[in-house]
């Protein structure tokens, strides 16, 4: 079965040679895009949608959220709010609310977000454990977050519980913690931050995770310098998250390396800290990722087109580098690239689709509500 898409007023392919194209059309087959070119010389198939030029971009690929908890912050975000500083604290009182949780209800807390996100534009995402942080409760939130993201990340290092020693907890996860978790998951993460791990234990977990088979990531950076993104460059992790506070050195590692620099705008904001230097990154060449963090403490968001909105209004990021960041650069950061984040042939069919005739409406519009539909994988899911 194949479906024509045309009437396409502004095409974003993310793909070097097809670039951005105007009054174009886009042939889906199955789970895939079979043709993208120009509405003129389309070719015919078996169903046809005309989107009367509407803009066209890769759905939103959400790199980084911590979907698989429960309980509720308000409170804690409404002190804030009142000049209360954030601290990783907070996480303990997620960590009890989900380790009490039934199974039944963290899978309908994480299908909810995943489909809310969806309902904006999301086609991939990435979710993770860190809420349980006992072997059980951590294998638990991995098979339920396996039910429902793309990318599934193993975060037993996202916080020293109640009752541990730092070095033990480091010990427990590093062993059978992680022997437990890791068939349920491609990714391992460390919250590298004073108040969580420091950088020889952040070391031993992302080691340990190698040499298990895992991809690495890395929580680094995020309420002050620190070794997150120095640590990440020198293993090779796929990403460094957060990427608040960067020295000059850090912004060479991370544009001289494979590893994309993962920024996540909405926490920033929502924890009152200064938004990252995403200038400095994009010209100094790191390759940059926009994620949404949704989570119940310092990110209770998953829309993606508020991250790129801010990216544009407040971080002097294009409209075309923000899209970029949001699409193709959250791919490259979960190593999927060459399928997903991008519209040629071959690739994913994942579609969003705005009420609007260009990308540039999202920051022009902010706030407005621009999804009109959503293709993933070939369905129409909106
Ligand atoms: O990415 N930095 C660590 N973890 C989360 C915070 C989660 C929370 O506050 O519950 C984050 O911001």
């Amino acid at each position: 079965m194949t479906m024509l898409i045309t009437g396409i007023g502004e095409l974003t392919t993310n793909d070097d040679e097809l670039g951005e194209l105007r009054d174009a059309a886009l042939v889906i087959e199955g789970d895939r895009v079979a043709w993208v070119g120009p509405a003129a010389l389309a070719p015919d198939a078996d169903h046809r949608v005309d989107l009367e030029g509407r803009a066209v971009l890769p759905g939103w690929v959400d790199s980084h959220t911590h979907l698989v908890f429960a309980g509720d912050r308000t409170e804690e975000f409404a002190e804030r709010m009142a000049g209360k500083p954030y601290t990783a604290g907070g996480i303990a009182i997620t960590v009890g609310a989900t380790r009490a949780a039934s199974g039944h209800e963290l899978a309908s807390v994480v299908g909810k977000h995943v489909d809310e996100a969806v309902r904006q534009g999301t086609t991939y995402l990435e979710t993770k454990t860190g809420y349980g942080l006992t072997t059980e409760d951590e294998l638990r939130s991995a098979k339920v977050a396996g039910r429902y993201a793309d990318e599934v990340t193993f975060l037993g290092a996202h916080l020293v519980p109640d009752g541990w020693a730092a070095d033990e907890y480091v010990d427990l996860v590093c062993g059978e913690m992680l022997d437990a978790v890791a068939p349920h998951v491609r990714w391992a993460d460390v919250f590298c931050e004073t108040g969580a791990f420091d950088e020889d234990q952040s070391r031993a977990v992302l080691e340990a995770a190698r040499r298990k088979g895992l991809g690495l990531r890395v929580h680094g950076n995020q309420l002050g310098p620190g070794p997150g993104v120095r640590l990440a460059v020198e293993l090779g992790a796929a990403s460094v998250d957060h990427c608040t506070y960067l020295t000059p050195s850090d912004v060479d590692a991370l544009a001289g390396s494979g590893t994309v620099a993962t920024l996540l705008p909405a926490c920033d904001l929502s924890t009152r800290q200064p938004l990252p230097d995403a200038r400095a990154l994009l010209d100094a060449g790191a390759t940059v990722a926009l994620a949404s963090n949704c989570n119940p403490g310092s990110s209770y968001t998953s829309s993606m087109a508020y991250c790129v909105t801010t990216a544009v209004l407040q971080m002097r990021m294009s409209v075309a580098e923000a899209v970029r960041a949001a699409t193709w650069g959250g791919a490259r950061a979960l190593r999927v690239e060459d399928t997903v984040g991008v519209l040629c042939p071959g690739a994913r069919a994942d579609l969003h689709v705005l009420d609007a005739p260009s990308a540039t409406h999202l920051a022009y519009r902010p706030g407005v509500p621009l999804t009109h539909a959503v293709w993933r994988a070939g369905v129409r899911v909106r």
